[in-house]
């Protein structure tokens, strides 16, 4: 009698325990479900503290004449035929002005590669005619150490500080070049630019010039490889007969459009016919909803780099490191007399490192 109750308490224990433990099964369930209705409120076109700072800007072009203008189109294919033997191919068309200007969004933040970077990216966009470049920076003021190394190359642009808003920087996957892209498409909106493409190019990425005579016609949206992504090294439309039929990425992860951000380009008049297009900030799936945003079909893309059997754009990445502070024994004046007080500045001013008397 006694053991059966026992037993019976026991039982009792169990049952309570098993409840406790499907209810928490219950709310961790019901919590990653609640997640995508999370993501519903990323897509505001305008957040109330959304910021579109115009920083500096130019629309004349001082570049002198352009190295690229007749650069032969050589393909990289192993060629069986003997080499030279083909006639070179203009890369770039002589330009006279009519063509559709070539939007390329550069989002950017503060960090101690960033002039090195804009200088990497600043020196290829020379050779790129009718071109505008709108390099976004994530902070709220505008940083006039970029604005010197934008402006010198000539090119036109636009500088904006268009800060990430406070509430994503927090998360540990926040969704970075968003607020950027964002700031950017409401740029062109603004300014009623429905002439032209738009590109998003990052400033750690290596872009082969023919990439710019490929994407300057876009009709609607055209795709193309884009090398050094991914566990496959590559990421591309899957094409057959001249046409996209699928997607060969290594992170498909139920996106729509698994391609990456330098992976399309869009025409402007194309961008136009969705006043809602938008980007939301939701780290991963960036091109995917931008892409469905701007309604975009399968049979609306045409595939470039000769029916994506080339690779124009690549996701070169470069490796980060922290700013270290330098400890400098010496005093400022001394210093000054040698290179290196100028030098030392000119570091500190571009975020490279720091420099201090006594850490
Ligand atoms: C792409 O493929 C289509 C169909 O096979 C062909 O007609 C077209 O010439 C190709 N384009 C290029 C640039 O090779």
């Amino acid at each position: 009698m006694f053991t059966s109750r026992a037993c019976i308490v026991l039982r009792q224990r169990k049952v309570f325990f098993l409840l406790v433990a499907f209810i928490f099964v219950l709310l961790f369930v019901f919590g990653s479900f609640s997640n995508p209705e999370d993501y519903e409120k990323e897509y505001p076109l305008q957040l109330e503290n959304e910021q579109l700072v115009i920083c500096y800007e130019s629309n004349t072009d001082y570049r002198k004449s352009l190295y690229a203008t007749n650069l032969p189109d050589i393909t990289d294919e192993p060629s069986t035929t003997q080499r030279n033997n083909h006639q070179p191919q203009a890369l770039q068309q002589p330009v006279n002005g009519t063509e559709p200007v070539i939007y390329f969004v550069t989002p950017t933040y503060p960090r101690r590669e960033q002039i090195a970077e804009i200088i990497r990216l600043g020196q290829t966009l020379m050779h790129v005619p009718r071109l505008h470049w709108i390099v976004a920076d994530d902070t709220t003021s505008c940083s006039d150490v970029l604005n010197r190394h934008i402006r010198k190359f000539g090119i036109p642009y636009t500088q904006l500080a268009s800060p990430m808003p406070e509430m994503y920087r927090a998360r540990k996957n926040a969704p970075r070049g968003v607020a950027n892209r964002r700031a950017a498409l409401n740029w062109i909106r603004r300014n009623q630019k429905k002439t032209g493409v738009l590109y998003f190019g990052d400033d750690d990425n290596t872009f082969d010039l023919k990439l710019f005579s490929e994407i300057r016609y876009t009709k609607k949206v055209s795709m193309f490889p884009v090398g050094l992504i991914g566990d496959y090294g590559i990421s591309s439309p899957i094409v057959r007969n001249g046409r996209v039929e699928g997607f060969f990425d290594s992170w498909p992860a139920k996106r729509k459009w698994p391609v990456d951000m330098a992976g399309f380009a869009v025409s402007l008049e194309y961008l136009a016919l969705s006043p809602n297009a938008t980007m939301p900030f939701k780290a991963g799936y960036e091109e995917d909803e931008f892409l469905k945003s701007i309604g975009l079909k399968l049979e609306d893309i045409e595939p470039k780099a000769r029916n994506c059997t080339e690779i124009l754009v690549w996701h070169t990445q470069t490796k980060s490191s922290k700013s270290p502070t330098v400890r400098i024994s010496m005093d400022r004046q001394k210093l000054d007399k040698l290179n290196l007080g100028a030098l030392l500045r000119r570091l500190e001013s571009m975020g490279v490192n720091h420099i201090s008397e006594s850490e």
